[in-house]
């Protein structure tokens, strides 16, 4: 028995990789709970490799893809996405296996040159054609945007499986369980919330064009480059990825402050509390300078009210409130309820800033604002009392 790999079906394998010691994906967002990079093998008639893993990893992977192999040529390699958490052991499969063809669209092309300087033995598809493997064939479907332009999914028909690329996929190492039914869903929901927020959430809009254009296909499996195998519930994690590219936002209120001396965080505190008299049950209080924004933007996808304070940092906004917010624009998130306060010491700004942010958002705003000299007075905290009430209100929808 092959211990390194995992079979999935009598000719489909398991071939993905663990990565606990990257700090940070894309050089950006904490792996705290590290991530895996899944590859895949076909070994009917003709032998495929559905995509690559991080060159990191590329020891631990050639080992695999040899040991299922046994000796047989690889005929195929089916590159689904180049980001090169995936594409980055392409060259190393070249070398090991010379004739094998790589098999992509006009877009992945262009990429395998310019990152890589490959441009031999490509075969291009495009959405609708069929890669022939002998006793089964992989349709191609174009999924541009999710995550790059290049991205494209593939369907093996006989077994009902879908090789889905990062669509569908999560943070998280695989820690012994590879299969949705193996794991613990409490633990790997939050993370592939995480990733989808800060990964793919700002192309929900072409996430939701995949969604539709996958819709009639019989999926009996779901086989992602990241996260577990979708062989029991596939639909679940279709039916998450749907709601969480339609900003379907549930009710609680997540509360993010910039504070130096603390004096803008007690006035997230008094929000937070009436919240609570008013009957909000899931409350998420930040310290914007405390917690990673990778964490802060999970949770603001997930609930409808956002709550925003800052206090004043060179005539604008505490720059990690900055930060913040420049990200929720980037990924013109819909569907909140937004309050927003703040604090200055001599000339004002940051509320300003929050104002302007709100103005071009398309959030709903909450009309009173708070905004505090130095330290917060009662009528400041007064303020900060309606500012709750108003978002439980809305919340509730009364
Ligand atoms: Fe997992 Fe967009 O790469």
């Amino acid at each position: 028995m092959n211990t390194l790999s995992v079979k999935i079906t009598e000719d489909l394998f398991y071939i993905g990789v663990n990565d606990r010691e990257t700090h940070l994906f894309e050089n950006l967002w904490p792996l705290d709970n590290g991530i895996s990079y899944n590859s895949y093998i076909l070994t009917g008639e003709k032998t495929a490799l559905l995509d690559t893993v991080k060159i990191s990893k590329v020891d631990g992977f050639l080992t695999k893809i040899k040991s299922i192999l046994n000796g047989r040529k690889l005929d195929y390699l089916v590159i689904h996405h180049m980001e090169p958490d995936h594409s980055g052991s392409i060259k190393a499969v070249l070398d090991m296996h010379p004739e094998v063809k790589l098999v992509g669209n006009k877009k992945t092309g262009e990429f395998l040159k310019a990152f890589y300087g490959i441009v031999d033995g490509f075969i291009e598809v495009n959405e609708g054609a069929s890669l022939d493997l002998g006793d089964k064939k992989l349709d191609f479907y174009m999924t541009p945007m999710v995550h790059w332009p290049e991205s494209m999914v593939s369907y093996e028909r006989s077994n009902k499986v879908l090789f889905s690329q990062d669509a569908f996929g999560g943070f998280g190492a695989l820690n012994g369980p590879i299969f949705d039914d193996e794991i613990n869903w409490d633990f790997y929901e939050s993370e592939t919330r995480r990733y989808y927020s800060n990964i793919v959430g700002k192309h929900s809009r072409q996430v939701q064009t995949a969604i539709k254009k996958l819709a009639n296909l019989d999926i009996f499996m779901i086989c992602p480059l990241h996260g577990p195998v979708w062989r029991s519930r596939p639909q679940k994690i279709v039916e998450l990825y749907d709601r969480w590219s339609k900003f379907d936002t549930e009710e609680g209120v997540v509360i993010v402050y910039g504070s130096m001396y603390g004096n803008t965080s007690v006035m997230a505190e008094a929000i937070a509390r009436v919240l609570a008299e008013e009957g909000i049950k899931n409350i998420k209080l930040f310290d914007v300078s405390k917690t990673h924004v990778s964490y802060i933007i999970n949770e603001v996808w997930k609930y409808r009210g956002l709550i925003l304070g800052s206090c004043t940092y060179n005539n604008g906004l505490f720059p990690p409130m900055s930060h913040l917010v420049n990200l929720i624009r980037m990924n013109t998130m819909k569907n909140h309820i937004l309050g927003i306060f703040g604090s200055y010491s001599w000339s004002g700004g940051a509320v300003k800033a929050l104002r302007e942010f709100a103005e071009a958002s398309e959030f709903e705003f909450i009309d009173t604002v708070v905004e505090a000299k130095c330290a917060p007075t009662d009528g400041d905290l007064d303020g900060c009392t309606k500012i709750a009430k108003e978002m439980a209100s809305r919340l509730k929808g009364v």
